[in-house]
């Protein structure tokens, strides 16, 4: 499962990056507001772009076909690793048809809803996740399968096990994945234990 980094910060996605961490970021309009803040969205897009080699979502914020279409294309100029995303509306099916058409990458988003945004409201989020590998693989359907909305390392591993094709995290719980008491607690103890053969060696001199 290849990891995307869900986010539009610079820091972030400047660190996980340089760390060979993720494959990809996906962003969208909230992500992009608060990065962006006084500076043109495209701009931050373009920095972002510049610092992953994988790809980089782009969301529409038109909501009728031909102002997806337009958007779309020219959300595609300014990179070559942007893949524009579309809501999951009427409009949007046609908008992602013509954009492929045109050789454009495109994926998804909104899909009946997201993992966490499901668990939020008290209902089986990964559900969403398991029903659509199994259609997808029943028809042996090529479209990637985005686990989108992840809130903690457990989703990670639960999407992987049901064979997502990628998992789009948010960078707290990247750190998280990387983040372990026993792993603190452990590197403690042989500090420690370094150090007393240290002072062992320095009062035997
Ligand atoms: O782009 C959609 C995705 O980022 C949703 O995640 O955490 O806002 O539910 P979240």
């Amino acid at each position: 499962m290849k990891f995307f980094l869900d986010t539009a910060s610079l820091k972030d996605i400047s660190w996980a990056a340089q760390a060979g961490l993720i494959d990809g970021i996906t962003t969208n309009p909230s992500l992009l507001s608060k990065q962006a803040g006084d500076l043109d969205p495209r701009d931050v897009l373009k920095e972002i772009c510049s610092l992953v080699d994988g790809p980089v979502s782009a969301e529409v914020v038109a909501v009728d076909t031909d102002g997806m279409v337009t958007e779309g294309k020219e959300l595609a100029k300014i990179a070559e690793n942007i893949v524009v995303k579309i809501p999951m509306i009427e409009a949007g099916m046609v908008a992602v048809r013509r954009l492929a058409a045109d050789g454009i990458r495109t994926n998804v988003t909104l899909c009946f809803s997201f993992i966490g945004r499901l668990d939020d409201v008290g209902q089986e989020g990964m559900d969403v996740i398991r029903e659509a590998r199994t259609i997808f693989d029943n028809y042996n359907i090529e479209t990637e399968i985005l686990a989108a909305s992840i809130r903690h390392p457990r989703h990670v591993v639960e999407a992987a096990m049901i064979g997502a094709d990628v998992a789009t995290l948010p960078p707290d719980v990247l750190k998280k994945l990387l983040m372990d008491p026993l792993t603190d607690r452990g590197l403690d103890q042989f500090l420690a234990d370094w150090n007393k053969l240290v002072a062992r060696a320095k009062a035997a001199v």
